[in-house]
């Protein structure tokens, strides 16, 4: 396992400013050339201008372009020989392609070679900018996957890290800073936010990588058993103790424990661990010798320990000997740049495992996983991509893919107000009304996520409101469109 922070060639998220996209423009009709290359300089792109196929095949020989524009009737070299001569020395550039008269084979013939998109003249301007924008994107996207992959290729069979945010650099810079001390610490977390990745890394970058490490989950586990499980128990120290075992402390002898969802355990399991903390020392269940352990631990909680200990659920003084340093993970939705970055990266783990060809993800596939609010985090994200990718038969994952639960809940709205001691009827309608503005006033699509009858929804509205709420149409006027 190691931790590599992979860094994207520009910058992504909305704080980071964004180059302007660079357009090449061949025509050979010089004053329409001009003109256009003007318009997009007006509007912040870098255009540069080419009257004839070589000089365009000169101009991409010398410089880097995001888009190109191309004229399909030209002299000499034709667009058509054009867009394939581009597509030799650039595979991803995506190529859009004009032509004065929209011949079916002209647009049918474009499209084969590779082009994105077919503009007949004159351009409709707006068209034209959202048309760039739009395969800009999916090819900032495509190489980064392709970036990623020369990075991560052959690499599966260890456990990357993968962050490149503020909050994920300082995660990793905390993991570096602690890895060689025995302190123990307390990573916190949401669920499937990277606790278990974490303690690994914490694992491998500390002297005591080559020694074991040793997991367990303690909320799944009865507390008898947990207590065998940790320190493990004489033959005939309980009923079906058949034999000597040694527990998890002693497996972990020299090297390090990594104790998940450690809240959940009882208080007779704490006071042991706490004497472990305190002395190294213990005894199996069942038996009289003291044995000495020089473990590092590592404990997880996607809980709020602190309030467990202000209700007495968890004991004050074992708190404070695993909080010795405390490492906060936090949630994907609050580090969303990291998302693209992810998502490439489960991608091509997912392709390479299930032998298929999926270039990316479409802009507004991407433009979703990143507005989800990902309440299972990582791990979610990562199920996300494996799903599309099994599902996927194209070569880009589009949001048809991706699951139907993420198309509705990346919707949502992230709060309503519920105040304590609202009468019901008002949480109730707070709730509706919330529904409907998400549905646009859709009562049937309200209706289905509510997992209520439109019919309920529709009593509802006519008893708060007679004469129904502005802008919801009843039933009868919305099953009539
Ligand atoms: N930063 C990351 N880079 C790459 N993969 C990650 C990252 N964070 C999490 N993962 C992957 O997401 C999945 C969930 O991570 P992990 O098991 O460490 O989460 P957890 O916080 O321990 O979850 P739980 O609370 O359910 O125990 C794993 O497959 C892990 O490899
Ligand atoms: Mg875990």
């Amino acid at each position: 396992m190691r931790v590599s922070v992979i860094r994207p060639p520009t910058g992504r998220g909305k704080s980071k400013k964004m180059p302007a996209p660079r357009i090449l423009v061949v025509d050979d009709d010089k004053n329409a050339l001009i003109g256009l290359v003007r318009l997009l300089e007006g509007e912040g792109y870098e255009a540069s201008g080419a009257i004839s196929a070589y000089e365009a095949l000169a101009l991409l020989d010398n410089q880097g372009f995001d888009v190109a524009l191309v004229d399909l009737k030209l002299p000499g070299m034709g667009g058509l020989s054009l867009v394939d001569e581009i597509k030799k020395r650039d595979e991803l550039l995506p190529i859009l392609v004009v032509s004065a008269y929209s011949s079916v084979e002209n647009v049918v013939a474009a499209v084969k070679k590779g082009a994105e998109h077919f503009f007949t003249k004159p351009i409709d301007f707006e068209e034209l900018k959202v048309t760039i924008d739009r395969v800009w994107k999916q090819r900032k996207s495509l190489q980064e996957a392709e970036e990623l992959r020369g990075k991560v290729e052959g690499e599966f069979g260890t456990t990357e890290m993968i962050g490149d945010t503020p909050e994920m650099q300082k995660v990793i810079k905390t993991i570096r800073d602690i890895a060689p001390s025995t302190a123990t610490v307390l990573i916190y977390g949401e669920t499937g936010v990277g606790k278990e990745l974490v303690a690994r890394a914490i694992r491998s970058y500390s002297p005591r990588r080559n020694k074991p490490f040793v997991v367990l989950h303690c909320a799944a586990l009865a507390e008898g058993v947990l207590e065998s499980e940790l320190f493990g128990h004489e033959k005939g120290s309980f009923t079906g103790a058949l034999y000597t075992r040694r527990g998890r402390f002693e497996l972990a002898h020299e090297g390090t424990l990594f104790l998940d969802e450690v809240s959940e355990m009882g208080p007779s399991v704490q006071v042991k661990l706490l004497r472990v903390t305190e002395t190294g020392t213990f005894e199996r269940v069942g038996g009289e010798e003291t044995r000495q352990v020089d473990v590092r631990l590592v404990a997880a909680t996607n809980k709020d320990l602190e309030g467990l200990v202000a209700v007495g659920k968890f004991r004050e003084d074992l708190y404070y000997r695993l909080n010795v340093i405390k490492l906060a993970i936090p949630p994907l939705r609050e580090r969303k740049a990291d998302i693209p970055l992810l998502a490439n990266y489960f991608l091509l783990k997912y392709t390479s495992r299930n032998n298929k060809e999926i270039r990316g993800f479409t802009p507004e596939a991407m433009h979703l996983l990143q507005e989800y609010h990902w309440p299972g985090n990582v791990r979610e994200l990562e199920n996300t991509v494996e799903r599309a990718v099994v599902f996927c038969k194209k070569n880009m994952i589009e949001p048809d893919y991706l699951s139907p639960n993420l198309l509705e809940k990346g919707k949502k709205p992230e709060l309503i107000q519920i105040r304590l001691g609202m009468p019901m009827k008002d949480v109730e309608r707070e709730v509706i009304q919330k529904t409907l503005e998400l549905t646009h006033g859709n009562k049937t699509e309200a209706a289905r996520i509510l997992g209520l009858s439109a019919r309920t929804i529709d009593n509802k509205l006519k008893e708060w409101k007679p004469h129904g709420t502005p802008g919801i149409k009843s039933i009868e006027q919305e099953s009539n469109i």
